[in-house]
């Protein structure tokens, strides 16, 4: 960590992202699920945290909430000093473009757009005058300086994903969040994407929130944090709301 971070302690440590009581439910009708029950937990500004558990467990769903891409039902979430509840979908949508970057499993590239115009667009659209040269450095960064005017069809599952990345780093977001970003890749291909994300949450600050059925990617975080059946596994929410478990565990 660079000399000019603050140092983490308990006192100074700055919260990220702090749920309190939070409830979600999907669906309408029978199909209506009460999918995230009472999630409390913080995470440390920084932070690397693991997201495990089974699957069904709420994961992705819980990441959802803390990128502000589903709302809550209930409870309290607090994101990069922003408090997520209430807001409306165009709050909650500029809300992400200013903190939030996200990376999925499937990649999520548009097909009709060059890997440099992926990147390049949602700076544009939040208003950077310089959307495509910094869109080119970003996936120079990725090593994809050479593959610019690719679509993503011509481009490897690891090259795309490498574009992914460098769409979520891009606007240089507080918050980074990635749901099994090596799960459709081959074991060296997905520690490259694991090696970007963890140069980004070190070299920048990010706080990383990884969703991951990988115990190596898991054991690469400060920290895991598990949940079953739509709520945090006891033991690790005290540690969590002690003071997100950040200096015990460096
Ligand atoms: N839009 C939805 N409507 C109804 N139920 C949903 C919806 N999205 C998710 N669910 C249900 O919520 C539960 C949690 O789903 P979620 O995708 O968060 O699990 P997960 O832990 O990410 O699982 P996996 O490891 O398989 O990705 C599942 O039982 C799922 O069927
Ligand atoms: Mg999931």
């Amino acid at each position: 960590m660079p000399s000019e971070e603050p140092m983490p302690s308990e006192t100074t440590t700055a919260t990220a992202i702090r749920l309190d009581g939070v409830d979600l439910s999907l669906g309408s009708g029978a199909a209506r699920v009460h999918i995230l029950k009472g999630v409390s937990l913080a995470i440390a500004q920084g932070e690397a945290v693991g997201l495990v558990g089974p699957s069904g467990s709420g994961k992705s769903s819980l990441l959802m909430v803390l990128a502000g891409l589903e709302r809550a039902d209930a409870g309290r979430v607090e994101v990069a000093g922003e408090q997520l509840t209430g807001l409306d979908e165009d709050s909650l949508a500029r809300f992400r473009g200013r903190h939030v970057g996200i990376v999925f499993q499937a990649f999520h590239l548009i097909p009709t757009m060059t890997a440099v115009e992926n990147v390049a667009v949602p700076l544009e659209l939040a208003g950077r005058a310089d959307a495509f040269a910094r869109a080119a450095a970003e996936l120079t960064a990725v090593g994809l300086g050479h593959r610019l005017d690719h679509y993503p069809s011509q481009l490897s599952g690891g090259e795309q994903q490498r574009v992914a990345v460098a769409r979520a780093l891009a606007p240089e977001p507080r918050i980074l969040v990635a749901d099994e970003p090596t799960g459709n890749l081959d074991e060296a291909t997905g520690r490259q994407i694991m090696d970007l994300l963890f140069d980004a949450q070190a070299r920048r600050g990010a706080t990383l929130v990884i969703v991951t059925h990988d115990a190596t990617l898991a054991a690469r975080c400060d920290r895991t944090v598990r949940l079953r059946s739509g709520a945090v596994e006891t033991g690790e929410t005290l540690g969590a709301l002690a003071g997100a478990g950040h200096e015990s565990r460096a």
